[in-house]
């Protein structure tokens, strides 16, 4: 039976964390599915479809790929581990880079190893990664800042022109 994970979040947009975690998480899994969730705590700024296409083009970009069958997909509401069965995943991963992180993602895989025994693999962040963040470079971006350091360049094309859309609407 092969071995399928989800690595679920936000992504709005996916970083180089992210991707550094996607790619070692598709050397531990034959299937990884990158999973764009919407998130009702947080009013995304790309939209699902959007951050779907990012995931895909930086993924092209920095050549991750490997024996693992890589699968980007979205939920847009329902539980997590419902999508876990319905593609047969039996792990969740998930990044962390501080204790902080483990602290807020702790809750969430007991309750998902509760409702349907769905086991989460902690990955920790590289340190190179460590203070990378959607919100950071969101931030950043708006403010004119560089971000390459941080995200693709198909990631940083899109930041580019949304920062100059807010602008524009004012
Ligand atoms: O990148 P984020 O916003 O921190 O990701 C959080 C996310 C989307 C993984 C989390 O909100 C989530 O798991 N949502 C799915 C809804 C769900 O199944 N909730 C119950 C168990 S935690």
């Amino acid at each position: 039976m092969p071995s399928i994970a989800v690595y679920p979040g936000s992504f709005d947009p996916i970083t180089l964390g992210h991707l550094d975690i996607a790619s070692r998480a598709a050397k531990l899994f034959d299937e990884l599915h990158i999973l764009v969730v919407h998130n009702p705590s947080k009013a995304p700024r790309f939209s699902s479809e959007e951050r779907v296409e990012l995931i895909r083009s930086s993924l092209g970009e920095l050549k991750i790929a490997g024996p693992a069958k890589i699968v980007i997909d979205t939920l847009d509401g329902g539980l997590l581990v419902n999508y876990c069965k319905m593609v047969g995943a039996t792990a969740l991963v998930k990044g962390f880079r501080t204790s902080v992180d483990l602290d807020y993602e702790l809750p969430m895989a007991q309750v998902n190893r509760d409702l349907a025994g769905v086991e989460t693999v902690f990955i920790p962040a590289d340190p190179v990664h460590g203070h990378v963040s959607s919100s950071l470079v969101k931030q950043v971006a708006d403010l004119d800042g560089q971000v390459g350091k941080y995200v693709s360049e198909s990631v940083a094309r899109a930041l580019a022109t949304s920062a100059a859309n807010r602008k524009a609407q004012g």
